[in-house]
């Protein structure tokens, strides 16, 4: 169909699912064991209800903010994903385009398919990104990777950290892994095919990375650092006292341990354990996973997230029109937020309070 028929994420990904090889399909959609994580991270927010207010002049509707002190046009940024060519042949740099159209932020991806030379030769001056960081086993590696990430003026790291082992993505697992086009050459020899595109490339990724690892990080990059995959209070104050400036609610997508809770839901008691230790505004919290209407980026903005992340609409959208796609699914969700702050009577994003919605049954599953 064509591109102007989209009209919501949904739409993008019933294309996706008819375009893709079924490999790919395997790889982008697939959440660990039975998908309960997975559905749940947008079942989440299914829970939580919205207040509107009315009277207020909102004539002029201004959805800007910052994120790691870097201006982003909505609070929303492109999450890593890997693999962009397994999608398009373009891979991520459709990604990096679209996201200079929108005046987002793009998180690049460790396991891209293009290089990384390659993304940000994509990027235009002056555009920002941030760097999603899989630490090696081999610390020599993973330096080189962040002083080159920082040097070419990435603006914030990304440790993922919910992954030391791969989640069993039984769907992926069922394919073999033979698309070439789509892995970076630097990590083209430590192939496993047999079990599909995530085992393929992951082996690298080091199991023993630990709280004292971030005092190193700090050591040799002045990048702000965040914690991408925090899932408990407990960890997000660890992170605030071990000197991060962000983190990222996460279950990676509901793609590593089955039954973790989804980000939207951890955020409140994440809150307020900040409130109690008077972190509230010394670290930044993100939440991604299920993120496919702007009311969702509502939610999270009324309960404290400063942005959230997107991945699968955004690779469904690149993977069924190139660019243009996600050029026009950022469209679609920058309407809908517009008409979502219009409605709900906050004309700026410092005007979304917690007051602005209802959480009693978030809990209740
Ligand atoms: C991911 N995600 C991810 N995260 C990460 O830190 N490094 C990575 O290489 C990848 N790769 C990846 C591939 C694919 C195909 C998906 C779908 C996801 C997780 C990603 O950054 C993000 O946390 C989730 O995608 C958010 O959930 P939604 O928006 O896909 O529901």
């Amino acid at each position: 169909p064509p591109l102007s028929q989209m009209l919501n994420m949904w739409d993008f990904e019933a294309v996706a699912k008819q375009v893709l090889k079924k490999e790919a399909w395997a790889y982008y959609s697939s959440g660990a064991d039975d998908e309960i994580t997975l559905r749940e991270n947008h079942a989440a927010f299914g829970r939580i209800w919205l207040k509107p207010r009315i009277l207020i002049d909102v004539a002029k509707i201004d959805m800007s903010t910052t994120i790691l002190g870097q201006k982003s046009s909505i609070p929303l940024y492109i999450s890593a994903t890997a693999l962009g060519r397994l999608g398009h042949p373009d891979g991520e740099c459709n990604l990096t385009r679209a996201a200079h159209t929108h005046d987002i932020i793009q998180m690049i991806p460790t396991l891209a398919s293009c290089t990384f030379d390659e993304i940000r030769g994509a990027a235009r001056n002056g555009q920002h990104q941030f760097f999603q960081l899989y630490v090696n086993k081999d610390r020599k590696i993973t330096e080189a990777v962040v002083r080159k990430a920082e040097a070419a003026g990435c603006k914030g790291l990304f440790i993922t950290v919910d992954a030391p082992q791969l989640g069993r993505r039984e769907k992926d697992m069922r394919m073999k892994f033979d698309d070439d086009s789509a892995i970076q050459k630097e990590t083209g020899d430590r192939v496993d095919r047999n079990q599909g595109a995530a085992r393929a490339i992951s082996s690298f990724i080091d199991p023993a990375l630990k709280w004292d690892d971030i005092k190193w990080f700090k050591s040799i990059t002045k990048m702000p650092i965040v914690l991408k995959g925090v899932q408990c209070a407990e960890d997000a104050v660890l992170a605030y006292q071990y000197g991060c400036q962000g983190v990222v609610l996460s279950n990676h997508g509901g793609r590593q341990l089955d039954w973790s809770r989804s980000g939207i839901e951890i955020l409140p008691e994440v809150m307020a354990a900040l409130d109690a230790v008077g972190a509230r505004d010394k670290l930044e919290v993100y939440v991604d996973g299920g993120v496919r209407r702007a009311t969702d980026i509502f939610k999270a903005v009324a309960l404290g997230a400063k942005a959230v992340g997107i991945g699968r609409p955004l690779l469904y959208a690149m993977s069924s029109y190139g660019q243009a796609g996600v050029e026009r699914a950022l469209d679609l969700l920058k309407d809908e937020m517009e008409m979502t702050m219009r409605l709900m009577g906050t004309p700026t994003i410092k005007d979304i309070t917690r007051s602005h919605v209802i959480t009693d049954n978030l809990n209740k599953h």
